[in-house]
């Protein structure tokens, strides 16, 4: 079968190696791809939020399956367009990628079904919102009530940071805001496959959504993660299932609007019982480079079953391996970065036992001018982007698979690089060393 698989980044690789590894594929596209897809699949330019540009692509390569894999395609309503015209498709049609899309329609349908989240209001006028914050006090959250790529959201600690949110919201004609509770625990993520009646978890993970040690500076799109999560036991993950995933599916299909895909369900975890922080509609990045690495089952016949309503007849496996990835970004990011800077060592970094690099913003090129791109065949990869590379590890615990990502990252050369040092500091001893060196 030929398979089209849509995105370019870190997660994008990483499905892309599950799926090469599948005997069910004989051909994979990844479009638009990045230089380490394109060492194992063949990459093409697209317009991937134009969904009769898919369906062209789609047609023109006579693909059987058409995976996407961010969100924006699926707001954009490829997936539908992918099915109207008789392909099989793994993503959520536009209405029911929604959940990701719109905060406020999340928070409608939580509601209809009790599943256990935030409490909430949202606002269309700058004034009611300023006096609901004014009357809720501190600490409170102020969300855009839209597709905002992990900005928008203020979790503000004083009601003067609250009521500057608004406003800075508030500036764009037609904005409307969600405020929501400020809610206590440790954050955690469950990935869920679903046929749009039969859920299948997946398994868990958390990221580091901060860019430096210590879950300081700026939010950035994760600068690295593990699975599975300790926070998100057995317990906690079927609580997560029978009171949240499970009632919010059912909602979905009784509204007409199934979800068929993959579900991130972003979790705040107190005393043992999850509420609802967020919902993805696609997989994590970079959680998808520490989720699939474990995975032993083949992901294509997963991938079918959940676009068909077959998952009931499918099961899962995985290896007993934990895996941890590390992000290594442009000095800069998450604001303004160099491009095009020559990266070595990464042959040498992929032959640590356990690990496996996954390019996110990489493209092949010479650097004019000075002698990178000489070293051993390997320094035409240039950075092209904020986030670069994941170098992900598996490991018998988070302490080795620290050890091995931290190794593989030391060997990588590349000065305009940067990474946290202290990746897995929650699910690791104290004592473990916070810099794997
Ligand atoms: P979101 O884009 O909705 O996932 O929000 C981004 C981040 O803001 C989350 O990962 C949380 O760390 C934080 N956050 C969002 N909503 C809340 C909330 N109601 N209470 C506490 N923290 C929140
Ligand atoms: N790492 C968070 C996300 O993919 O949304």
């Amino acid at each position: 079968m030929v398979i089209l698989l849509l995105g370019g980044g870190g997660r994008e690789h990483a499905l892309a190696a599950s799926i090469a590894e599948s005997p069910l594929c004989d051909r994979l596209i990844v479009a638009p791809g990045n230089a380490g897809i394109a060492m194992l699949a063949e990459c093409r330019p697209l317009a991937i939020t134009d969904p009769s540009a898919v369906v062209a692509l789609a047609r023109e390569l006579d693909a059987g399956l058409v995976v996407v894999g961010p969100e924006a395609p699926l707001a954009e309503g490829v997936a539908d367009t992918l099915s109207t015209a008789g392909i099989p498709v793994f993503g959520p049609s536009r209405a029911a990628a929604a959940l990701e899309a719109s905060k406020s329609f999340t928070k409608e349908v939580c509601d209809a079904c009790a599943a256990p989240t935030a409490g909430w209001a949202r606002f269309d006028a700058a004034a009611t919102a300023r006096a609901h914050i004014e009357a809720a006090g501190a600490p409170i959250v102020v969300k855009a009530d839209g597709l905002a790529a992990g900005k928008g959201v203020t979790v503000a600690m004083t009601v003067d940071d609250a009521l500057a949110a608004v406003d800075a919201l508030m500036a764009e004609p037609g904005a409307e805001v969600v405020i929501e509770e400020f809610m206590t625990g440790e954050e955690a993520s469950l990935f869920v496959l679903a046929d749009g009646e039969v859920a299948i978890p997946l398994a868990s993970a958390q990221d580091h959504k901060r860019a430096f040690d210590g879950d300081e500076g700026p939010n950035t799109g994760g600068m690295g993660a593990y699975s599975p999560a300790p926070v998100l036991d057995a317990v906690v993950e079927t609580r997560a299932m029978e009171t949240i995933v499970r009632p919010v599916l059912a909602e979905m299909a009784r509204r007409g609007t199934p979800f068929r895909g993959l579900l991130y369900a972003g979790l705040m975890i107190e005393g043992g019982n999850p509420r609802l922080v967020e919902f993805n509609v696609r997989f994590g990045d970079p959680e998808a480079q520490v989720v699939l690495p474990r995975l032993r089952s083949d992901i294509v016949p997963l991938m079918m079953a959940a676009g068909e309503g077959r998952l009931a007849e499918t099961a899962l496996g995985w290896t007993e391996a934990v895996a941890l990835t590390v992000v290594l970004a442009a000095r800069g990011y998450p604001g303004g970065y160099a491009k095009g800077e020559a990266i070595g060592g990464l042959a040498a970094a992929a032959a640590v036992e356990g690990v496996r690099i996954f390019h996110a913003g990489t493209a092949r090129g010479t650097v004019s001018g000075t002698a990178a791109g000489t070293g051993a065949g390997e320094g035409d990869i240039l950075s092209a982007g904020g986030r670069v590379l994941a170098v992900t590890a598996l490991g018998r615990d988070l302490v080795e698979a620290r050890a091995r990502a931290y190794r593989a990252v030391d060997l990588i050369d590349w000065p305009g690089g940067f990474c946290r040092r202290d990746i897995g500091w929650r699910a690791l001893p104290a004592d473990a060393d916070s810099t794997g060196r």
